[in-house]
């Protein structure tokens, strides 16, 4: 799919705008012209802004802004995170390429693809990552204990609502790393990392954010409870400056996690957390505990106070709301 769309806009802005019919595309690729046209129709889906006339053909009018390293890095006002950018078209998994490269790339090096076949979340889930989402894999080397490492979830949710609360909608965080919008989840974060004994070489902070697909780009076995910021906005939206705030966000909460007690980011956190106060069920892989959400600790455990009073802190698993508020 990936190989042949490219193909067919490679065709489109080679023309420069005079036409091109579908049978000439078809026979480029070797594809119906009826191939051709669903091609065309997913661009269009996509934000190319494609006109068709059954005489004369296509005729690409603009491109959608695609997470190109140079337009992210133009106008980009971080000064550490995204000054080096890997970019795919399509990868597995931009987490796993991270991890490969991590140890010989500079802090602030990014990942990012439009599409991911493989793409991973928490306790071996899918993460399904169609065109039109953010997924980006950030590396970064802050020299911590690795029992600190899940701090670093905590301050990506925290940046990631910031930045989309800053668009006008409710955006909040449910423990450990789901940001949701009207109680749908729109972005997940896979923290992984390398430590030796017990500082970290390196934590790739993975970030998936639904932005523009069409709930109906997401399989209906993962469609419920979810959205994007398309769905919620109403409105298409402009994935580079929506990144480049986001990376300058992250940013401003990574320098304070580095130089401000953890309580700072705590404290933001939970104020936008929506699992504090909840009865919740958490999954983890040995068992199920039910209770209370009370808290949070400075390591990112949620803390439960369950039926017999007692407390238990839970450092990560599934964590669902038993009803709805
Ligand atoms: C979750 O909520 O389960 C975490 C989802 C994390 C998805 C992101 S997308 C970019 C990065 N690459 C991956 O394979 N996963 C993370």
């Amino acid at each position: 799919m990936g190989d042949k769309r490219s193909r067919i806009i490679k065709a489109l802005k080679d023309a420069q705008e005079s036409p091109v019919s579908g049978e000439e595309l078809g026979l480029k690729l070797g594809i119906s012209r009826t191939m051709v046209w669903k091609y065309i129709k997913s661009l269009q889906a996509d934000g190319y802004e494609i006109e068709s006339s059954p005489k004369r053909g296509y005729v690409l009018k603009s491109v959608p802004q695609l997470l190109y390293p140079e337009e992210i890095q133009m106008g980009l006002k971080t000064t550490l995170l995204g000054k080096k950018i890997h970019y795919f078209e399509e990868v597995t998994s931009t987490n796993s390429i991270a991890k490969e490269i991590a140890a010989s790339e500079e802090e602030g090096t990014l990942v990012i693809a439009e599409v991911q076949k493989g793409g991973r979340g928490r306790m071996g889930r899918e993460w399904v990552s169609p065109h039109g989402g953010i997924w980006i894999s950030v590396i970064l080397k802050p020299g911590i204990p690795l029992r600190h490492a899940s701090r670093l979830t905590l301050v990506a949710g925290l940046a990631v609502a910031n930045v989309i609360r800053n668009m006008g909608l409710d955006s909040r965080i449910k423990w450990p790393n789901d940001v949701r919008i009207n109680g749908k989840k729109v972005c997940g974060i896979l923290t992984e990392a390398k430590a030796e004994v017990d500082r970290v070489d390196y934590v790739v902070l993975g970030i998936g954010i639904n932005v523009n697909m069409d709930l109906k780009d997401i399989p209906e076995s993962f469609r419920a409870g979810s959205t994007t910021l398309k769905a919620e906005l109403g409105t298409h939206i402009k994935r580079v400056s929506f990144l480049q705030d986001f990376l300058f966000e992250l940013e401003q909460q990574y320098i304070l996690f580095k130089t401000q007690p953890f309580s700072h980011i705590l404290n933001d956190w939970l104020a936008l957390s929506d699992t504090i106060g909840r009865e919740v069920k958490v999954t983890t892989p040995s068992r199920i505990i039910e209770g209370k959400a009370v808290g949070v600790t400075p390591d990112g455990a949620l803390v439960i106070r369950k039926a017999d009073d007692t407390k238990e802190e839970i450092i990560a698993g599934r964590c669902i709301y038993a009803r709805s508020r």
